[in-house]
């Protein structure tokens, strides 16, 4: 059969990415343009910022993915673009990108939702395997999916309030970390040591379910007791001790799960995946009960295009295809 190679498009936040995927599985370029430090002076994500470099950036990064996968246009199958969720502002700007494209080109288009992608950066190193639990940590998400074929994707828990990923950054804020405050907790959390005892919400034995908002507001307590008492608290401390709980809960309910539901394989997925933390306990649970895990290497966990195009591999060979009226869609669902 003939290779199918798909021009992967994202940008749904603050990564403008493109990238040239063959059969879903090989990355011949994967170019990704951050905007993290125009950013990182208003402690977070500025939506119109991010469009505007989206605008700015586009036709370089499409450029340097070409030039390193040294494909030409006559060999791309299809376009592959993140339709929602995101910023719609910056979702727009990879869309009609895709669209301009599709349209030049005469090329098929596919619209992929942002989390499938975070889903099929695992498909690199190994072929999925079904059923399939995936563990989304990002920051917009954290949700548990079951898949029991490609393109399939079925809810069995998500967060009541606030993803990981946006507790990570709160708490580094708290902590006057600088953004993203995910990887700084994580690096401050490997030298500090769990002496506080925070919340871990289990919402119940059944439930698949999370919740940070409580976690949060008791890492908000605990600096503001612990300041009018003169006492000091490392931030070391906190960090770990806050990582503790997120990592004990995300580990134990996607465990529960896998067994539940008898998968034969686990992936975890989204820039939360980059934690070493959790990663870590994961690896060891897992080992433990001798159910196949997969986590993406650092690179593909945050946003990328590469991903964006092996789920729209999927798509394309599922004959979906997105007219030239597809749009932006925020808060698209699996
Ligand atoms: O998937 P992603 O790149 O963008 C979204 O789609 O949300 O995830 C970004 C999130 C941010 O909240 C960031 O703080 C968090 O992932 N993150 C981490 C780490 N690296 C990134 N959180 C904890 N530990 C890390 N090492
Ligand atoms: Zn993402």
């Amino acid at each position: 059969t003939k290779d199918n190679i798909i021009l992967g498009i994202e940008t749904s936040c603050d990564e403008t990415a493109v990238a040239i995927v063959k059969n879903g599985t090989n990355i011949l370029s994967n170019v990704v343009a951050s905007q993290i430090e125009s950013h990182k002076r208003f402690g977070g994500v500025v939506p119109e910022i991010a469009s505007r470099h989206h605008v700015e950036q586009m036709t370089v990064v499409l450029e340097e993915a070409f030039n390193q996968a040294e494909v030409d246009w006559e060999e791309i199958d299809a376009i592959a673009v993140t339709e929602g969720p995101g910023l719609v502002g910056a979702l727009l700007v990879g869309v009609n990108a895709a669209k301009a494209l599709a349209f030049a080109k005469r090329k098929p288009l596919v619209g992929v939702q942002h989390i499938a992608g975070h889903i099929y950066a695992n498909r690199f190193q190994q072929e999925f395997e079904f059923p399939l639990l995936a563990l989304i940590v990002s920051g917009g998400h954290t949700e548990l999916i079951l898949m029991k074929e490609h393109g399939s994707f079925e809810l069995i828990g998500e967060t009541l309030d606030d993803a990981a990923g946006e507790a990570y950054d709160k708490v580094a804020r708290m902590l006057d970390l600088p953004y993203p405050g995910g990887p700084e907790i994580d690096r401050l959390a490997e030298q500090g040591e769990e002496t506080i005892d925070f919340p871990r919400a289990w919402l119940g034995e059944e439930s698949y379910d999370f919740s940070f908002s409580g976690l949060k507001s008791a890492v908000i307590n605990k600096i503001h007791n612990a300041g009018q008492r003169g006492e000091v608290l490392k931030k070391e401390d906190i960090a770990a001790s806050f990582q503790a709980s997120v990592v004990e809960v995300l580990t134990a309910k996607t465990l529960r799960a896998a067994k539940e539901y008898n998968v034969k394989q686990v992936i975890v997925a989204g820039g939360v995946a980059a934690n070493k933390g959790l990663r870590n306990e994961l690896q060891k649970q897992f080992n433990e009960a001798q159910i196949p895990l997969l986590i993406p290497p650092l690179a593909l966990c945050t946003d990328n295009a590469a991903m964006i195009a092996a789920a729209g591999t999927i798509a394309y060979q599922q004959g979906k295809r997105a007219g030239l009226d597809l749009n932006a869609n925020p808060s698209l669902e699996l």
